[in-house]
């Protein structure tokens, strides 16, 4: 590699060598660029294009991604686009053993839907706003509210400050200001235990032998989440195309 070339020089030869090889050309966004610490200019459609006359940028399905069906549901998502969703699997079965109501055993599957399919910083709030349209409203409000609860204790429930934050973030790390702010509002609303018992649920030390299927919480979900017909994405909902974002997430336009 040539040390003198820029990261976007590097991330365009790169583009440029897929761009031969294959029949399409992958243009990604700018939050994926920027998650490279790469401040450079865009790839350049047109001069990709022009080293490889028979590629099209992509509009249509990403051929590296599976296929997802036409009306994809909660599951499909699952099953299609969400990485490894052992956690949550495992969180919700603590939730069920633990005789929470099943809109909170849903919580507890849903809580941290974004870290494993879109985005990773304020998970809790991008999770939340994924599922709005399509759960209770105290749902919604609990998987916002874990994000900000995780990082505070309560020993009423015996919750405390997870020590692999200690490990992760460093013993001085504190949350963002606007996190400090949501944790007042949220410890005196009428939902609190219900974000609450999201963080009690969320285990990170459970038995790594223990195998938690989906096919579990079929009934649960088919109860609790308002799936709509047209399928996720395509049901002209305020968050629609946050799930399309998902199915599509290298779309040129
Ligand atoms: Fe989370
Ligand atoms: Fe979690």
């Amino acid at each position: 590699m040539n040390d003198t070339q820029t990261l976007s020089q590097r991330a365009d030869a790169l583009e440029q060598k897929m761009s031969q090889e294959l029949d399409y050309i992958v243009i990604k966004s700018r939050l994926y660029s920027m998650a490279e610490g790469d401040m450079g200019p865009p790839p350049n459609a047109a001069k990709l294009m022009a080293g490889n006359p028979n590629a099209r940028v992509l509009m249509g399905d990403d051929p590296r991604l599976p296929s997802m069906p036409e009306n994809p549901t909660l599951i499909d998502f699952f099953k299609y686009r969400f990485g490894p969703a052992a956690h949550l699997l495992q969180s919700a079965r603590h939730a069920v053993n633990a005789g929470l109501p099943e809109n909170m055993v849903l919580a507890c599957l849903l809580h941290d839907i974004s870290t494993i399919g879109f985005i990773r910083g304020d998970h809790g709030y991008w999770g939340a706003q994924l599922v709005e349209p399509y759960v209770d409203e105290e749902v919604t409000w609990a998987i916002r509210a874990h994000q900000v609860l995780r990082f505070y204790p309560d020993e009423s429930v015996g919750y405390e400050y997870p020590h692999s934050y200690i490990k992760a973030f460093g013993a001085d790390y504190r949350p963002d200001p606007y996190v400090e702010e949501d944790y007042k509002r949220m410890r005196n609303h009428k939902w609190y235990m219900s974000g609450r018992m999201i963080t009690v649920h969320d285990i990170y030390s459970f038995d790594p032998d223990v195998k938690v299927e989906l096919e579990e919480f079929t009934d649960v979900i088919g109860r609790n989440f308002r799936q709509p017909e047209q399928g996720l994405g395509f049901d002209n909902s305020p968050v629609a195309h946050m799930w399309r974002a998902m199915i599509r997430p290298a779309k040129y336009l």
